[in-house]
């Protein structure tokens, strides 16, 4: 009792801050438990201390650990008027099933999953966090960091962009007749307009260039071109790159581990496998000096 007191006193000096959760009308509404006080301040049910915070049911352990708010892959923090983009909320720790909560600026946004879709306009563009929560073990994580997103174009719109891009050469050796695509990376989310690839020194509108002893190790870059919404970009040619060099051989070979499970292993070649595509590969596995019946360049390692 003396001890429910001082809580009470505490909590009602020291509220925690409003988080919404077990919603409350009266403190005999919040259930006194191991981490949830029977006390009902601002409608919220409050927690034992700040390792805790509401949830739905009650109160939970609060991680430690933040989500990180990111744009699209390749894609910058701004976003063209009127387009749509798209920002994801990644979280590596823990392996429980997350439920995810979006805030934009104080607004909490009804999405409930890990990337959040909108259109861009004023409303829907400004500085976003996101947090984690996992249904089993209750726990909660701290908010992430903000993450703002500038508009490019339209009425209240940033006009110019000093943003550059870069070019992404997916290969450092290529087998010649073999196709790289290039990426131009570092442009704004919803960017619909004309991509200029300059590769050894001739434009064209295609990303992907076909690897000949002419243009083997050649110069490439990408310009931007002032898109529809009125935004000019300060510097729109990206630094250069580099095509493949051409290559007649594979100059190694080493067995990773899959992604996903220590089981599959993956014989890696480098160049990958698509850009010596003019030559067929065979692939030959050993375990402990004995053949393995696969020709793939996969195979499931079996405990024995
Ligand atoms: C909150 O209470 C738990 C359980 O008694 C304790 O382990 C934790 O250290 C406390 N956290 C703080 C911030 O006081
Ligand atoms: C190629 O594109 C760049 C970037 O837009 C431009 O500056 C250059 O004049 C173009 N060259 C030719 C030959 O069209």
């Amino acid at each position: 009792m003396f001890l429910a007191l001082i809580f009470l006193i505490f909590f009602n000096f020291f509220g925690l801050p409003g988080v919404d959760g077990a919603t409350c009308i009266t403190k005999s509404t919040c259930a006194w438990t191991d981490f949830t006080l029977p006390l009902c301040i601002s409608g919220t049910c409050k927690c034992f201390n700040s390792s805790f915070v509401p949830i739905r049911s009650g109160c939970g352990l609060q991680m430690t650990h933040r989500p990180v708010v990111s744009a699209q892959q390749g894609k910058t923090n701004q976003v063209i008027s009127g387009q749509s983009f798209e920002l994801s909320c990644y979280f590596d720790k823990y392996n429980d099933y997350y439920t995810f909560e979006w805030y934009l600026g104080e607004t909490k946004l009804s999405t409930r999953s890990n990337t959040y879709t909108a259109v861009a306009d004023e409303n829907t563009v400004g500085s976003f966090t996101c947090r984690v929560r996992t249904s089993a073990r209750l726990l909660t994580s701290p908010l992430s960091y903000f993450f703002e997103v500038v508009k490019l174009g339209g009425a209240s719109g940033q006009a110019t962009s000093n943003e550059r891009p870069t070019i992404y050469v997916p290969t450092n050796s290529a087998v010649g007749g073999s196709t790289v695509i290039l990426e131009c990376n570092n442009i704004p989310m919803g960017y619909t307009d004309t991509i200029i690839y300059t590769v050894n020194g001739v434009n064209t509108t295609y990303s992907s260039v076909v690897i000949t002893s002419a243009n083997a190790g050649k110069y490439v870059t990408c310009t931007l071109t002032s898109p529809s919404a009125g935004v000019t970009y300060s510097r729109p040619t990206s630094a250069v790159g580099n095509l493949p060099r051409l290559t007649t051989s594979i100059s190694s070979v080493s067995v990773v581990v899959g992604i996903g499970t220590s089981q599959r292993l993956v014989c890696a070649l480098t160049p990958s496998a698509i850009y010596l595509q003019s030559s067929p590969i065979t692939y030959t596995w050993k375990a402990n000096r004995i053949h393995v019946h696969t020709l793939d360049n996969m195979m499931i390692a079996k405990h024995t």
